[in-house]
């Protein structure tokens, strides 16, 4: 999740949802060609498409088992800490000897789908994780909840591996992650590989492994890294888009505004909305020719289109690829196969398999999900400040270039404006406005005329004076 990744678990079930209610359009079907996971391997990460990848836990003394979300997007460790008609079970504190009360609460917002809970202290450990041990560990217990669990997702909490900037309450509690490097046992990075979608019998599931430390097992060494721009989120700079053969032609800090993300809780690949507009504009005139033509609600990502078999759809939708800065002016490429971004829809039908778009817009900038993850090997080396790709021998078959060089990327870092700073203001005083009374409307006004007008003609008058208002 970013503060923004449930997103794409919420909308999938809508999605799942809509699609009851929706005739279905048919296709036909190519030969898919995922590469499975190799069954051997010790897989710790599970899951459904678009309900997230999880992690086995235990918490507490004697220990109470669960599985968290593992999400790069957010930094506290939160668990169910009361019954929710969503979960099967949840983490009993009064049952656990060495549970610590810390006697503060704790509100955490993501983008869709909100907790609150009460912040307390145990002992964590993650049995399938190699190079960790059981570690007294600040967490959140959520009381309620809204739109955040996912029903049947098997998860009952979620561990975020972002840094502590991100926690909440601001410098009350130490992320788990930043707890076991400061043990010093731990190098302070950690790879995940996400394997993506994959038949077992009649279902969908997904499987991956994350490595703590820096032994990568299986994974390959990164070929390319980006650097993390910020300690916060994992956040890249992308400097171009391509869509097939077709580089988008805008400008490349639109890209990047407000920012760009690596998250892990996210399924989707997330756009602000004038690259959404952009990609899609181009993805629908390079299907254009598909016979029937693609269903308008498939774009929208609230119609699944099915495919029998023996047909040739695959081959009309174009690769993606996105272009990640490598340095000031050098950069690389990730390419992504539409089996990347054609998401499982997981109500499988007797006509085929079934899709639906895994892009969609936001409203908070890009975030890299789980769709431009799956198929590789990211390290989040939080050492050395940089995100690594390699190849991945498992998911779909992503394509990563080498360096090349490249103009200077400064004009894609978005800058935050101070006119931005109040254009949003206007846009939360517009919201407002419906709600005030009218000498209310009229003091807002007031305000915002001062706050745009008089800034421009006079630099030197503070912003958002608020006292302005109390007329
Ligand atoms: C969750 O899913 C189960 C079965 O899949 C269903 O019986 C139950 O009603 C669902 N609960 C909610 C709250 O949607
Ligand atoms: C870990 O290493 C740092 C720097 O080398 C040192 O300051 C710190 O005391 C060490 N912590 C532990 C728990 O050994
Ligand atoms: C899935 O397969 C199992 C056995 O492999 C079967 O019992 C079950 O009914 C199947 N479910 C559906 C929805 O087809
Ligand atoms: C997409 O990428 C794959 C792997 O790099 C490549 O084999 C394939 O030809 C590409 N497809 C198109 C339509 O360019
Ligand atoms: C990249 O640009 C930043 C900001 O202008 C500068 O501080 C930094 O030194 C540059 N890095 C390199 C390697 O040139
Ligand atoms: C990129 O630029 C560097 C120096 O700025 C140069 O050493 C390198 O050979 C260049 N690489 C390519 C592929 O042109």
């Amino acid at each position: 999740m970013t503060s923004g990744n449930q997103c794409l678990l919420l909308t999938l079930s809508l999605v799942s949802l809509l699609l009851c209610l929706q005739a279905r359009f048919v296709f036909s079907h190519p030969p898919v060609t995922t590469r499975p996971p190799d069954a051997a391997q010790p897989w710790n990460l599970h899951g459904t498409p678009g309900d997230g990848y999880y992690t086995e836990v235990q918490i507490g003394t004697p220990p109470q088992k669960f599985n968290l979300l593992v999400d790069t997007g957010s930094s506290n460790l939160a668990i169910a800490g009361a019954p929710h008609e969503e979960l099967e079970s949840f983490y009993v504190h009064q049952s656990s000897s060495s549970y610590v009360d810390l006697g503060k609460d704790v509100e955490m917002v993501y983008t869709q789908g909100s907790w609150r809970g009460h912040l307390g202290r145990d002992l964590v450990w993650f049995p399938k994780l190699q190079n960790t041990e059981p570690l007294v560990t600040d967490l959140a217990l959520i009381t309620s909840s809204n739109n955040f669990y996912v029903n049947n997702s098997h998860w009952q909490g979620i561990i975020g591996l972002a840094f502590a900037a991100l926690s909440q309450p601001k410098g009350d509690v130490v992320p788990w992650f930043d707890g076991l490097t400061a043990k010093n046992h731990t190098a302070n990075t950690f790879t995940i590989q996400l394997c993506g979608p994959f038949r077992q019998g009649n279902v969908t599931r997904h499987q991956g492994k994350l490595y703590i430390g820096s032994d990568a097992g299986d994974c390959p060494a990164p070929s390319v890294t980006s650097p993390i721009r910020r300690p916060w989120f994992y956040e890249v700079l992308v400097v171009a888009m391509a869509i097939g053969k077709t580089v988008l032609d805008i400008p490349c800090v639109k890209y990047n505004t407000a920012s760009s993300i690596v998250d892990s809780g996210t399924s989707n690949l997330r756009l602000p909305s004038k690259v959404f507009k952009a990609v899609l504009a181009e993805l629908r005139k390079q299907t254009s020719a598909t016979e029937p033509p693609l269903p308008e609600d498939f774009w929208s990502g609230s119609e699944e289109i099915c495919w029998q078999p023996d047909h040739e759809v695959w081959t009309a939708f174009p690769n993606i690829t996105v272009h990640l800065a490598h340095s000031n002016n050098s950069a690389f490429t990730i390419t992504i196969p539409p089996l990347s971004y054609l998401r499982p829809a997981l109500d499988v039908s007797e006509t085929g398999d079934c899709w639906v778009l895994g892009i969609e817009e936001s409203h908070t900038g890009t975030v890299l999900g789980a769709v431009i993850l799956e198929g590789l090997c990211v390290t989040f080396d939080r050492a050395h400040a940089t995100i690594g790709f390699a190849e991945s021998s498992c998911g779909p078959t992503v394509k990563l270039s080498s360096i090349y060089n490249g103009s200077d990327w400064h004009s894609c870092v978005y800058i935050p404006s101070t006119v931005d700073g109040l254009t949003l203001a206007s846009y939360i005083m517009l919201g407002l406005l419906g709600l005030l009374s009218v000498p209310l409307v009229l003091a807002a006004l007031r305000w915002a005329w001062r706050s745009f007008v008089v800034p421009r003609l006079n630099p030197e008058v503070p912003f958002l004076t608020l006292d302005e208002t109390n007329t």
